[in-house]
């Protein structure tokens, strides 16, 4: 069946490469990629598919509720897959305001948008239309040493940014009850891969390594993430948005936990091999520091019922993920250099006036 689907947040790290996927495997599709392009989303992450006949790039701010609504008149979507979000722990401690703007209201607007154009007509009985709200493990708040999260652990968000998912995610159930507006949500754990800005732990590990810079572990490093590769996740995504239950909520993680300090170290004997150095000279680059407030010390995602229900789970061992992943920055040393340095963003954006 043709569909029209916006994806939002499309040329960041996650909706990136669900773009691809579903440009690729749904040529019948049409792929609405909306994104703002702030320091996070890049169209370079989309370059190879960019000139697909089911593709379309759409550069608008969901917080600016006029042209969200603009866009849904445009294109009248099937579906909306949405992944636009501030997504850096550390920048919400610095700038809430920021994550309350995109994660939240941006979230009530394309909320909006989708239910005026999915509610039911008076010649017809039911709604139309999916919203697909991707969200995180951060909401349930933090874990002791042992349990998982499963879909009914109570929110208990600790960060600025956790608050605002969690925020988001209240008003996604609650325009399903109030209004009835079909929506599924998933809740993810960490994720890691290529074209991950490198502000988040694997890609800034990588990036220092390369670079021989220091490597800042916060805190005594024992803090521990559950990580999964990002191409699980989208396949994952593309299960629940096609066959997940309305109204329901799929909790979705590789069951892979990893103490920051020990992952600092696996990654460190990695790069040392691949970048033919000796054994330990990375390791020699760990410098822990000051702790990021209000740490959450453990995430683990219990994914039982997206594995049991929907036959999904992870299609890469952690070592097998970590070494395309520190592959994948090797090979594209420029990517990296031009994110880091400011100006990368700019020259897109010109190509893209340009257009
Ligand atoms: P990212 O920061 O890499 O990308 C975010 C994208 O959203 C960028 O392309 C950016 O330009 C766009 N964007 C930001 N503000 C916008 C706005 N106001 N209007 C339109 N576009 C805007 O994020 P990510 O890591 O790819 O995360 C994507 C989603 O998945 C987020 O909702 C995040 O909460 C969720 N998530 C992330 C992880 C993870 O490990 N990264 C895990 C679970 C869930
Ligand atoms: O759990 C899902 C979440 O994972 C997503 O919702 C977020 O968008 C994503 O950013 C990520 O949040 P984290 O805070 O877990 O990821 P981050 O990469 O920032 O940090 C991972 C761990 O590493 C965390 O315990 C903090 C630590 N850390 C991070 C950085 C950037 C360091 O020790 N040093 C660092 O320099």
């Amino acid at each position: 069946m043709n569909k029209t689907i916006i994806i939002t947040g499309g040329a960041g790290f996650i909706g990136s490469h669900v773009v691809r996927l579903f440009v690729k495997k749904y040529p019948h599709y049409t792929i609405v990629n909306l994104d703002a392009l702030t320091y996070a989303g890049n169209l370079e992450n989309l370059k190879d598919i960019e000139n697909s006949p089911n593709y379309i790039f759409e550069k608008a701010n969901i917080v600016d509720a006029a042209a969200v609504q603009t866009l849904f008149e445009k294109y009248q979507p099937d579906g909306v897959i949405h992944l636009a979000a501030e997504s850096h722990v550390d920048r919400s401690i610095t700038s809430p305001l920021d994550f309350v703007y995109t994660n939240v209201i941006g979230t009530v607007n394309l909320l909006n948008a989708a239910k005026d154009l999915w509610a039911p007509r008076p010649s017809e009985g039911a709604w139309r239309g999916r919203f697909h709200h991707v969200s995180t493990d951060e909401v349930y708040g933090a874990l002791g040493e042992t349990g998982f999260f499963t879909e009914e652990t109570k929110y208990d968000p600790h960060s600025p940014y956790s608050a605002s998912k969690a925020s988001s995610d209240h008003f996604v159930a609650a325009y399903a009850d109030t209004y009835g507006l079909p929506v599924v949500i998933t809740n993810c754990s960490n994720n890691y891969g290529p074209n991950h800005f490198p502000e988040k732990l694997i890609p800034l590990m990588i990036h220092n390594i390369i670079n021989n810079k220091p490597l800042p572990v916060y805190g005594d490093g024992k803090y521990t993430r559950d990580w999964l590769y990002v191409i699980d996740h989208a396949r994952a995504i593309d299960l629940v948005f096609h066959e997940g239950v309305t109204g329901g909520k799929y909790n979705v993680g590789g069951f892979n936990e990893w103490k920051n300090i020990d992952l600092v170290n696996l990654l460190c004997r990695q790069m040392d091999e691949k970048l033919r150095r000796p054994e330990g000279t990375s390791a020699q680059l760990i410098t822990f520091v000051k702790d990021r407030p209000g740490h959450d010390l453990r995430y683990a995602i219990d994914a039982t019922r997206i594995s049991k229900e929907l036959g999904w789970s992870p299609s890469v061992t952690f070592e097998e993920g970590l070494s395309k992943t520190i592959d994948w920055y090797l090979e594209n040393k420029e990517w990296l250099a031009h994110v880091t340095s400011g100006d990368y963003q700019q020259y897109y954006q010109q190509q893209y006036e340009k257009k």
